[in-house]
């Protein structure tokens, strides 16, 4: 005999039970994905390629300026990663290791005469990364208005390795454009690595005077940090 309502149908009201409990779990999960990003990649920190490349020891130690490398920072959106050639330049063989105390020198750069020889790029892994729905995020703008490298990299002569120090989230991007008077810099110190918001550390006499020439540099240059949406989407 046939029924209008089958024997399974006796579980139906569990099974939809599951499967609300499911489709929260669900939502919950995406929500939580996507509006509480805040720290969801700091400290993202890939491996890369053959000796690598150390902040600790070029900049930190050796106290190179970052536009010898990154070179477009102040003139395009991008930040580029140096070529082969910039690297060779001191690496062509390895010599250097009369200089260093560090064991095995030749041997860990050797991957740059190697890249150098076939004329082929280091594959550098990209650390920091905005998504794809943001627009092409501008260093030059940021640079030239006195925001310090500091700022949005961390410290990154005390790193070995680079990682991301912070979240990148668009809360985070909101938070200085709101207020950004605080965290700006003089000019000539947006290269130099100190915590901009700790007034001391930013100025050890304590006469507080890069602040101050940071924010005459705001006052002088009218900065107007964008909140409105398409300044940032498409
Ligand atoms: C001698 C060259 C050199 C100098 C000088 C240098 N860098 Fe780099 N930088 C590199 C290379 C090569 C990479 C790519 C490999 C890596 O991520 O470690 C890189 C990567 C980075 C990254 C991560 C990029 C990403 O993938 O997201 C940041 C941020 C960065 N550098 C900031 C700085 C800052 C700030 C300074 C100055 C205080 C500086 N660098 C000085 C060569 C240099
Ligand atoms: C201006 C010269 C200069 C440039 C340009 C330069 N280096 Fe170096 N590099 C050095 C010196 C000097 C040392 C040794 C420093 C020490 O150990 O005290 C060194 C050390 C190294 C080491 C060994 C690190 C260790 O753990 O002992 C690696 C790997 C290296 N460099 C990679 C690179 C790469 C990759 C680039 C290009 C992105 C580069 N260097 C650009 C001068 C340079
Ligand atoms: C206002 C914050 C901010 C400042 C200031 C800033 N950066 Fe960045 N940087 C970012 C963001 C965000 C990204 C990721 C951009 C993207 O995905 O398009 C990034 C990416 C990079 C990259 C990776 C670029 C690539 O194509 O692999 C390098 C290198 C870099 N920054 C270096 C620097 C240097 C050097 C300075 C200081 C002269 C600096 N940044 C100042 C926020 C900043
Ligand atoms: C620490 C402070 C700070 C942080 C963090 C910051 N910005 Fe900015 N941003 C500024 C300032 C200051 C300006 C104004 C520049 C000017 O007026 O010349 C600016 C300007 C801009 C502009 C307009 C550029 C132009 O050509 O006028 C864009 C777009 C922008 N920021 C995007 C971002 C995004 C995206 C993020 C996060 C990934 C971010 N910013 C994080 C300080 C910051
Ligand atoms: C200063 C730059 C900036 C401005 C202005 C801005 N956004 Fe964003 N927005 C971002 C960044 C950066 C992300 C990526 C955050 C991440 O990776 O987690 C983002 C992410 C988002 C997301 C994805 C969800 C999330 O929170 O991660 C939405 C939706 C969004 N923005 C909407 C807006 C709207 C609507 C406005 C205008 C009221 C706006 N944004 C203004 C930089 C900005």
């Amino acid at each position: 005999m046939s029924t209008i309502f089958p024997k399974w149908t006796n579980n139906l009201p569990t099974l939809l039970a599951g499967g609300a409990v499911g489709t929260l779990a669900v939502v919950v999960g995406v929500v939580w994905y996507y509006f509480t990003p805040e720290y969801w990649s700091v400290g993202y920190m890939p491996t890369q390629p053959g000796g690598g490349f150390n902040h600790q020891i070029h900049v930190g130690k050796l106290g190179m300026d970052c536009r010898y490398c990154h070179t477009n920072v102040e003139k395009s959106a991008e930040a580029n990663v140096p070529t082969v050639s910039t690297c060779y330049g001191c690496h062509a063989d390895g010599r250097l290791a009369k200089l260093t105390s560090s064991q095995g020198h030749a041997e860990k750069t050797a991957f740059i005469r190697e890249a150098y020889a076939k004329d082929e790029p280091i594959e550098w892994r990209r650390v920091h990364k905005v998504p794809d729905y943001v627009r092409n995020f501008p260093h030059h703008a940021h640079v030239n208005a006195g925001v310090s490298c500091y700022s949005c990299h961390g410290n990154i002569g005390r790193m070995p390795v680079v990682y991301q120090a912070k979240s990148l989230s668009m809360s985070w991007c909101l938070d200085c454009h709101r207020n950004p008077e605080p965290h700006l810099v003089a000019k000539d110190d947006v290269y130099r690595l100190f915590d901009v918001e700790d007034r001391n550390a930013a100025d050890p006499s304590g006469s507080g005077k890069r602040l101050t020439e940071g924010k005459r540099f705001y006052e002088e240059r009218k900065i107007a940090a964008p909140e409105n949406c398409g300044a940032c989407h498409y």
